[in-house]
């Protein structure tokens, strides 16, 4: 397992396929969050939205700011037969973001509806932390998968706005069935 200790501030382009984007200006991704000690998924807009890069060697790009992170761990699923890995039952470990390099995710909840799945290069991010709820949520690793899990310092997760309190696939489906 190795330990990325300390990422410094992070702008990351990220690629439209990486995340569900509301296409405009912004990142929309799905949170792990609690209430009533019941987590839950809730899709989070990163504030502030994308900006134009001047940094040499991305000059033009679309660039997000996605926050400082502190010991970084990058997380390698076991690809054993082949079948998906299950973490079970657990709470987050961190107030953290979790990007999948490959392979993906899901993750559902014991006490409460909505899921949400993540492809490679998809993000969540988990807040869920060890008294704030309950049971936790539920994870199904896809076999194989790399992942980096990326503590908020201080346990303060990026800047956001909550944009639904479902999966921001839920969320975006709903959007798109108004719009028929
Ligand atoms: C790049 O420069 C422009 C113009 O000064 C500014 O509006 C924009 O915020 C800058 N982008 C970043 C990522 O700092
Ligand atoms: C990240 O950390 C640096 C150094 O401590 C600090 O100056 C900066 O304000 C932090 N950025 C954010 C977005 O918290
Ligand atoms: C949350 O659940 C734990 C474990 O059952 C319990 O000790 C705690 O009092 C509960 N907290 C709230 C706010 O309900």
């Amino acid at each position: 397992m190795c330990l990325l200790s300390s990422l410094s501030f992070l702008a990351l382009s990220v690629a439209i396929s990486a995340a569900a984007t509301d296409g405009e200006d912004s990142l929309l991704v799905n949170a792990i969050v609690s209430r009533d000690n019941i987590s839950f998924a809730e899709c989070w807009k990163v504030e502030p939205g994308f900006q134009i890069s001047n940094v040499t060697g991305t000059v033009g790009d679309q660039v997000l700011a996605l926050g400082n992170m502190s010991n970084a761990l990058l997380i390698i699923i076991p690809e054993g037969d082949g079948t998906p890995n299950d973490g079970g039952l657990h709470n987050g470990a961190h107030a953290q973001w979790v990007f999948a390099l490959t392979g993906g995710a899901t993750v559902d909840f014991p006490e409460h509806p909505g899921r949400f799945s993540i492809g490679a290069g998809g993000i969540f991010i988990s807040t869920d932390i060890i008294g704030t709820s309950r049971l936790g949520h539920h994870t199904l690793w896809d076999a194989g998968s790399h992942f980096i899990q990326a503590p908020f310092p201080d346990g303060v997760p990026v800047g956001h706005t909550v944009v639904a309190e479902t999966s921001c696939d839920e969320f975006l489906a709903m959007a798109g069935k108004e719009e028929e």
